[in-house]
C-alpha cells in the first residue's frame, strides 16, 4: 500500500479537529505537487502572490479535461446556470461584481449594512431568548445556522412570512457534505427549481414595487455597466446566498469554541465592546472558516522556486495555513486579539476578496458579544467537537453548550 500524500492526510476526516500540524510541514516547501499533478501551496507570501497573479484562473474552463472533477462545489452547485462571477475572470468577472457591489456597498450604497444592523441584531436576540427556556443548546443549530439566512433575507428584502420557506429551500442548497447522496442531489436539484421560481416572482413583485432592498436595487438601477438579467440575476443571487452561509455558521461556531478556550478573552469581551471588531479579524485569521481555495489553474506555467505549476493543473491555496505562517505573522499559532497589523488571508485576497466581508464581520461582532454577555457560566460539553465533513469549509457540525442561565 501507498502512504497517503500530505494533502490526502490534510483532507482526511480524522485530522479535521487538527489540522494544524499538517499545515507546519506543509509549509516546509512553498509548493507541493501531488501525484494526481494538483498543486498545494500553504505559505502565506505565496498564497497572496497567487491570488493577486493574472496567470492564475477561477474558471474551471481553464482546468485540463482530466481535471474536469476538481471544479469545486460551488461550480458545479446549480451547474445549468451561467457561472457566478466567484468562477470567471476578468473582464466579466469584474463587470458582474461591480453590477452587483454598487447594491452593496461604497460608494453608491455606503448605508446598506448599517440599515441592516437593527434587523440583525433583533434576529440575534430573538434567538438567544429562545434558548432561554433549556439549560443546553447546540450553538450551531439554534443559533448559528439560522442566523446568516435572517441576515441575507434581510439583505434581498425577501418578506418576513416568505421567511420558512426560504429557509426551507435554502438548507438543501447551502449543505455541502462534500460528498453528496443521490438524495441529497435530487432534493437540491428540486430547491433550485422552487428556489428559481420563487425568486422570479419576487423580482417581478421588486420590479413593480421597488423598496430598499439589494433585490430592488438589482432589478431596478441601471448603473454603467447595466444590470444583471436572468441567469446572471439568479446565479448572483445563488452566489450570495451559498458564499454567505456555511462560512459565517462556521466563524460563529470556531469563534465560540475559541472563546470558550480562551476565558480571558471571553470575559473581555463581556465588558469591551471595542474588542468586538479586533477579536473577530484575528478569528478570521487564527480559526476562519475557509481553509482551501480549492478551485484555482493556472493559465501559463509559474514557476515558484525550483517547482513549475503547470498550466491547466489544479492549484489549491490553503489559506488557513497561509494564516498560521511564523515565518510572516509573529506567534502566529497563539490567538491574540490584541495583535497589531493584523493582515491574515480569511476572506481571500485580490480581486475575488469576499464581496460580504462587511456583513459578515458585522454578524459574527454581534453575535459573539451578545451570546458572550447573555449566557451565564456556558460551558463546552464536547472538546473538540465533532466537525462537519468538509475540510474546505471547516468547523464544527455540532456545538453543545452548557449554561446556567440566559440573561
Ligand atoms: C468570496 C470567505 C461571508 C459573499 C469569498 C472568498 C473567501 C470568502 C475566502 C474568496 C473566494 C475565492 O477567492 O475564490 C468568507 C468568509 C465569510 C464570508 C470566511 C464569513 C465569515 C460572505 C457573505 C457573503 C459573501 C456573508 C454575502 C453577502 C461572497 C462572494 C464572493 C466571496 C459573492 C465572491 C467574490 C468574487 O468572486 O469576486 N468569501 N465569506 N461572503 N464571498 Fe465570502
Amino acid at each position: 500500500m501507498t502512504e497517503p500524500s500530505l494533502f490526502q492526510e490534510i483532507t482526511d476526516f480524522g485530522n479535521r479537529a487538527n489540522p494544524w500540524p499538517l499545515y507546519e510541514k506543509l509549509r516546509s516547501r512553498p509548493v507541493w505537487q501531488e501525484a494526481d499533478g494538483t498543486f498545494v501551496v500553504g505559505t502565506f507570501r505565496e498564497i497572496y502572490s497567487l491570488l493577486h497573479d493574472p496567470r492564475i484562473s477561477s474558471d474551471p474552463a481553464n482546468l485540463l479535461p482530466e481535471y474536469a472533477d476538481k471544479a469545486g462545489p460551488l461550480a458545479q452547485a446549480g451547474s445549468s446556470l451561467p457561472p457566478s462571477f466567484i468562477r470567471t475572470d476578468p473582464p466579466r468577472h469584474d463587470t458582474l461584481r461591480r453590477i452587483a457591489m454598487r447594491q452593496f456597498g461604497p460608494p453608491h450604497r455606503p448605508d446598506r449594512i448599517e440599515k441592516l444592523t437593527p434587523l440583525l441584531e433583533d434576529v440575534v436576540t430573538k434567538l438567544i431568548d429562545g434558548l432561554a427556556d433549556r439549560q443546553q443548546c447546540d450553538l450551531v443549530d439554534d443559533f448559528a445556522y439560522p442566523f446568516p439566512v435572517a441576515a441575507i433575507t434581510g439583505l434581498l428584502g425577501v418578506p418576513p412570512e416568505d421567511e420558512p420557506r426560504f429557509s426551507q429551500w435554502v438548507g438543501p442548497i447551502v449543505d455541502s457534505t462534500g460528498k453528496d447522496s443521490p438524495e441529497l442531489t435530487q432534493r437540491r436539484t428540486d430547491a433550485f427549481q422552487q428556489l428559481g421560481m420563487y425568486m422570479f416572482q419576487l423580482a417581478q413583485s421588486k420590479r413593480d414595487n421597488p423598496g430598499d432592498d439589494m433585490l430592488s436595487g438589482f432589478v431596478t438601477d441601471d448603473g454603467p455597466d447595466g444590470r444583471l438579467e436572468g441567469g446572471d440575476l439568479f446565479s448572483a443571487l445563488i452566489l450570495l446566498l451559498i458564499a454567505g452561509h456555511e462560512t459565517t455558521v462556521n466563524l460563529i461556531a470556531n469563534g465560540w469554541l475559541t472563546l470558550q478556550r480562551h476565558p480571558e478573552v471571553l470575559q473581555r469581551l463581556r465588558t469591551e465592546p471595542d474588542l468586538a471588531i479586533r477579536m473577530v479579524e484575528e478569528l478570521l485569521r487564527y480559526e476562519g472558516s475557509v481553509h482551501f481555495l480549492p478551485n484555482r489553474t493556472a493559465v501559463a506555467d509559474i514557476e515558484i522556486g525550483d517547482t513549475t505549476i503547470r498550466k491547466g493543473h489544479p492549484i489549491v491555496l490553503v489559506l488557513a495555513s497561509g494564516n498560521r505562517d511564523t515565518g510572516c505573522i509573529p506567534h502566529a499559532d497563539r490567538f491574540d486579539p490584541d495583535r497589531p497589523d493584523n493582515v491574515h488571508l480569511g476572506f481571500g485576497n485580490g480581486i475575488h476578496y469576499c464581496f460580504g466581508a462587511p456583513l459578515a464581520r458585522l454578524e459574527a461582532q454581534l453575535a459573539l458579544t451578545q451570546l458572550a454577555k447573555r449566557l451565564q457560566n456556558p460551558r463546552l460539553v464536547e472538546d473538540p467537537p465533532p466537525y462537519r465533513p468538509s475540510p474546505v469549509l471547516r468547523g464544527p457540525i455540532h456545538l453543545p453548550v452548557a449554561y446556567d442561565a440566559v440573561l
